[in-house]
């Protein structure tokens, strides 16, 4: 039976990717997009998708409880998708409250929405599923060895990972007392179309384009664990199809790398697919050492066993052929690219709040 989707923050990075991946299938699903349209939200992540029958677009604030219970009853939600958050780390340490705000007032929004509206005596009748989008953040940081798996305990160190870990508790604690047929999952660093130029790899694309310095934190040396985002989105839908209730996974890309390789990568695509600087220096000369960021956690890495194993999900796209596709879509769309870095996104949230 075809499904609704509440998909909140249907218009960022993941989410818009998820959103293009579910319109696709309009026998399986309807969307109901819920999105505030912050700094890091655009509705031209969302180009070529229709407002119908199988798709709805509404700008709000997931904090909005009036309009978050209005939409499940009114559009009869029986799936969530939540995705909506402030998602940049460097943006919680110079302005953590809008990450106390979104991240935790408004999942914890959500979920009343949804105990309110599904059957009190069994909120899951019907395959209902409500979905929590995390990060593995919430694991803190790694030595040399070892991977994070679903049993590693919570040890977050920024203000983004610690409300994002506090917004899975509340998710994970709403299962155990009410029933709500919570799943979570916990993702590694993502990459592909429509991420927002605030992020390393499409920050580093536009600098290295335009002969700007590249700033690398510290060393260069910190380790994350890149995933192309369709195979993030496509793992989310196998959780909605087939994952348990109560239940969380780790979803990674099996694809550790330094910081300073990936910027090498994508210094050498760009001398390759366009040409070296006028100068005729390649890119890398670019790399300007800069402050490391503060707390910055040294390793991440995913154990995604327990999804390959129940799930049977793997990532499909391997690095060198992400990262292609990657700079090949940012190539083609730089006007997309350009309107944003020109607006006046890094002060967004100066106007609302004071340190
Ligand atoms: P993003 O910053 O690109 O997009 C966030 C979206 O949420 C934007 O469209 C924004 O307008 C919307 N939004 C923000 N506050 C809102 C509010 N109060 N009400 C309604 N909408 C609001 O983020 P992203 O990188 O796409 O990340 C999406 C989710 O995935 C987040 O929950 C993040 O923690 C998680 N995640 C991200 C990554 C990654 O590598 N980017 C990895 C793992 C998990
Ligand atoms: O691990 C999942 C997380 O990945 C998500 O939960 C977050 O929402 C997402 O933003 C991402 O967090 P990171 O902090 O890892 O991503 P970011 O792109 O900001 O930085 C990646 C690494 O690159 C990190 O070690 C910091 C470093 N960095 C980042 C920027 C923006 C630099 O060296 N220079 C930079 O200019």
């Amino acid at each position: 039976m075809r499904k609704t989707v509440l998909v909140t923050g249907g218009a960022g990075f993941i989410g818009s990717n998820f959103v293009h991946l579910l319109v696709g299938k309009p026998e399986e699903w309807r969307v109901v997009n819920l999105d505030k349209l912050t700094y890091a939200g655009n509705l031209k992540n969302l180009a070529g998708i229709e407002e119908g029958e199988n798709y709805r677009f509404v700008r709000g604030d997931i904090c909005d409880a009036e309009l978050v219970e209005k939409l499940f009853t009114e559009e009869k939600i029986d799936t969530v998708v939540h995705f909506a958050a402030e998602s940049h780390v460097d943006r919680s340490i110079t302005g953590p409250a809008a990450f106390i705000g979104t991240n935790i007032t408004g999942t914890f929004t959500l979920l009343e929405a949804a105990r309110k509206a599904w059957p009190v005596e069994n909120p899951g009748a019907g395959e209902r599923c409500f979905l929590h989008v995390s990060t593995d953040e919430v694991y803190g940081s790694l030595g040399e060895t070892g991977f994070f798996n679903e049993s590693t305990g919570y040890d977050p160190r920024s203000p983004y990972s610690a409300s994002k870990a506090s917004s899975d508790h509340l998710a994970s604690a709403y299962f155990h007392t009410y029933g709500l047929p919570v799943r979570i999952t916990n993702c590694s660093n993502n990459y592909g179309p429509w991420q927002f130029p605030e992020k390393l790899i499409p920050l580093i694309f536009n600098n290295a384009m335009h002969g700007k310095p590249l700033p690398v934190y510290g060393d260069g040396k910190n380790v994350r664990d890149w995933l192309y985002v369709v195979d993030h989105c496509e793992a989310i839908e196998q959780v909605l199809l087939r994952g348990a209730n109560g239940e969380s996974y780790n979803i990674g890309g099996n694809n550790e790398k330094q910081n300073l390789e990936i910027v090498h990568v994508v210094c050498d695509l760009l001398d390759r697919k366009i040409a070296p600087l006028k100068s005729g220096e390649p890119r890398r000369s670019l790399i300007t050492f800069v402050t490391d960021r503060p707390g910055h956690d040294r390793r991440y890495a995913i154990d995604a066993g327990k999804i390959d194993r129940e799930l049977g999900w793997q990532p499909k796209v391997s690095f060198e052929e992400g990262i292609e596709k990657t700079l090949d879509w940012y190539l083609a769309h730089q006007q997309w690219m350009d309107e944003i870095v020109s607006g006046d996104y890094q002060n967004y949230y100066e106007k609302m709040y004071t340190r």
